[in-house]
């Protein structure tokens, strides 16, 4: 009986606006509130149940297809400016959007302009998980994303989330090395301010070019946001090098909490788990000859079954 009223108010506080928006941040990466229950908090976020596009997957290097179409990716060499917030859920950085559309991603799988809306770090507690994406089972520190979305065709990111080919995501997985990637610091050192919830800090000229490893190589393919709602509109291009972060780096990521400060729950395992491929494709333009030091080491070349060959 007591259930059913405090159901009834719940829904019907849901229903405001105010509490609706508060509500929407109601999601974890544990517990009661984790991934598992995201589809079913909100209707909006049923496709993190349902879908069948859904990320992070586990990419298996036996079977990503080589397509020699895949054009080499193109992103504008500008530094940016933007606001780091602690999200609880997350560090991120939000372009300035009076500094809007500085930069661009083309090429690659992609066939409209998209532009960088925000950065975000996904991270873990060991060294032996952290990231979203995992190749062949193994699973990275950290993995920094680029999230862009498609200026050409919508108006707004809220709009392109929603839309056809409406989100391209720029996925760059971390390794751990003594040196970690110097540029980074820069970053690094702007979340340290935030050890609570809901805290921001300005960042001044960060160079994305410079933590972006030097490839033109990458895997990609179609599947969705991962975190709520889940839609199934992003085009993810997940680089094949990765970039390097030190031990010291991470630890200063891994202490920041998503309450509100010393004390609180530390900000950790903010990744999702890998969802089904359900036989998505996954494309390459890894070349065969081998790269030293990449996330990708061998590709399967297209052999012709003899039985269909023509006689
Ligand atoms: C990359 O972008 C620059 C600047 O917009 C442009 O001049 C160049 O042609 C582009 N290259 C490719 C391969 O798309
Ligand atoms: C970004 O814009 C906000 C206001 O929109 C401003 O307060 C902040 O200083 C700006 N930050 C940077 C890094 O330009
Ligand atoms: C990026 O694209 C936007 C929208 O098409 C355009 O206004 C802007 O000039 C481009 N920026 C660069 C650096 O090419
Ligand atoms: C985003 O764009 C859509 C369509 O152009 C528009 O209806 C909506 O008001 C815009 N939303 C925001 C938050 O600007």
């Amino acid at each position: 009986m007591f259930s059913h009223i405090l159901c009834a108010l719940l829904c019907m506080l849901q229903d405001l606006p105010v509490v609706r928006s508060m509500w929407d941040e109601w999601w974890t990466y544990d517990g009661i509130s984790g991934p598992s229950r995201w589809g079913s908090y909100n209707t909006e976020w049923e496709l993190c149940d349902k879908g069948r596009f859904q990320s992070p997957i586990d990419i298996n290097p036996a079977s990503i297809v080589f397509d020699p179409n895949l054009q080499s990716l193109n992103i504008t060499n500008e530094k940016i400016d933007g606001v780091v917030m602690n999200t609880g859920h997350d560090i991120r950085v939000s372009l300035n959007k009076s500094h809007g559309h500085r930069i661009n991603i083309t090429g690659g799988p992609l066939s409209y302009k998209y532009s960088v809306f925000q950065i975000k770090l996904h991270l873990g507690t060991a060294d032996d998980k952290g990231s979203e994406h995992k190749v062949a089972g193994k699973s990275f520190p950290a993995e920094i994303q680029l999230l862009a979305y498609n200026s050409e065709l919508y108006a707004n990111v809220t709009h392109a989330k929603k839309s056809p080919y409406g989100i391209a995501v720029v996925a760059v997985l971390a390794v751990l090395k003594d040196l970690g990637n110097q540029h980074f610091s820069a970053l690094v050192r702007a979340a340290g301010k935030l050890n609570s919830k809901g805290l921001s800090t300005d960042l001044y000229k960060f160079s994305l070019s410079e933590i972006l490893p030097t490839t033109m190589t990458y895997m990609t393919y179609e599947g969705s946001l991962t975190q709520p709602g889940c839609q199934e509109t992003v085009t993810w291009v997940i680089l094949n090098r990765p970039m390097y972060i030190s031990s010291y780096q991470l630890e200063k990521l891994r202490e920041l909490t998503r309450g509100n400060g010393i004390g609180d729950p530390l900000m950790e395992n903010n990744f999702r788990p890998v969802q089904p491929d359900n036989r998505r494709l996954v494309r390459t333009n890894i070349p065969i000859k081998e790269e030293p030091d990449c996330t990708i080491k061998k590709t399967t070349s297209y052999i012709v079954n003899d039985k269909l060959k023509p006689s």
